[in-house]
């Protein structure tokens, strides 16, 4: 299981005060260091934490990997085949969200991301789609020729009880099945800690996890490289 860090809300705070600090190009260096083996970062259209020079700068000095998670609107599409991110996943964007809501809805925008991924395959970009665990999402997924996917974890991590949390593992585990019976690669994301991410990783056919806010809330008390090796001892 690899353990990929999502790096937003270095760059949240940033912007809090509109300066250079704390810069998510260090701390992706940081996280590359402590053992992490990719780095995840989301250019939104309003640049409400990661911005253009991020990218860029992502771009050029990460030696693991870069998964670029973007809307597939024109302006970014333009931005990612400039940047060659080794994996772009895509997500629903609203403004006034906190945080991605939901998976995206593969199946009502077939023609689109259909002719997006043919687009970032042209240029040799991996492409991964981030949708609920549901069966027809899935094979949407696979039908606009999505080479991975990243099942939206945030139902299990709301979950209350331990059974509901068990009912959700299996939904998850059921659409990484079908994934992989696909020929799709699967990775897992949203709302994963430091006290649910053992359960996610029983589910074996997911290879990747991408976990940001934990870590990086973790951070703030014993510091960046500490969290992440905490958060890679649990997920290996
Ligand atoms: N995967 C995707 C597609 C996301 O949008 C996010 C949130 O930015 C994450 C994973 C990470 O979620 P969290 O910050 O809750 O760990």
């Amino acid at each position: 299981m690899r353990l990929c860090i999502n790096i937003d809300h270095i760059a949240t705070l940033r912007e809090a005060r509109g300066g250079l600090e704390p810069d998510p190009v260090t701390a992706a260096h940081i996280c590359e260091l402590a053992g992490a083996e990719g780095i995840v970062c989301h250019l939104r259209e309003d640049r409400r934490h990661i911005n253009d020079r991020d990218l860029r700068l992502l771009r050029e000095t990460i030696k693991t990997k870069l998964d670029l998670e973007m809307a597939a609107t024109d302006e970014i599409v333009k931005i990612a085949i400039e940047t060659i991110p080794e994996l772009v996943t895509f997500v629903p964007e609203r403004r006034q969200e906190l945080t991605t809501e939901g998976g995206l809805d593969v199946r009502g925008h077939k023609h689109h991301l259909k002719d997006v991924v043919s687009e970032m395959h042209r240029h040799e970009i991996e492409v991964s789609m981030f949708i609920d665990p549901v069966a027809e999402q899935v094979e949407a997924a696979m039908e606009v020729g999505a080479d991975k996917i990243e099942i939206h974890t945030g139902e299990f991590a709301l979950a209350r009880t331990e059974r509901e949390q068990h009912e959700h593992l299996e939904i998850v585990r059921t659409a990484a099945r079908q994934a992989r019976e696909f020929g799709m690669g699967v990775n897992a994301g949203h709302g994963l800690n430091y006290l649910n991410v053992r359960l996610m990783c029983s589910v074996e056919e997911i290879e990747e996890m991408s976990i940001g806010h934990a870590v990086i809330a973790r951070a703030m008390f014993v510091g960046l490289d500490r969290a992440v090796r905490e958060m890679l001892a649990l997920v290996r």
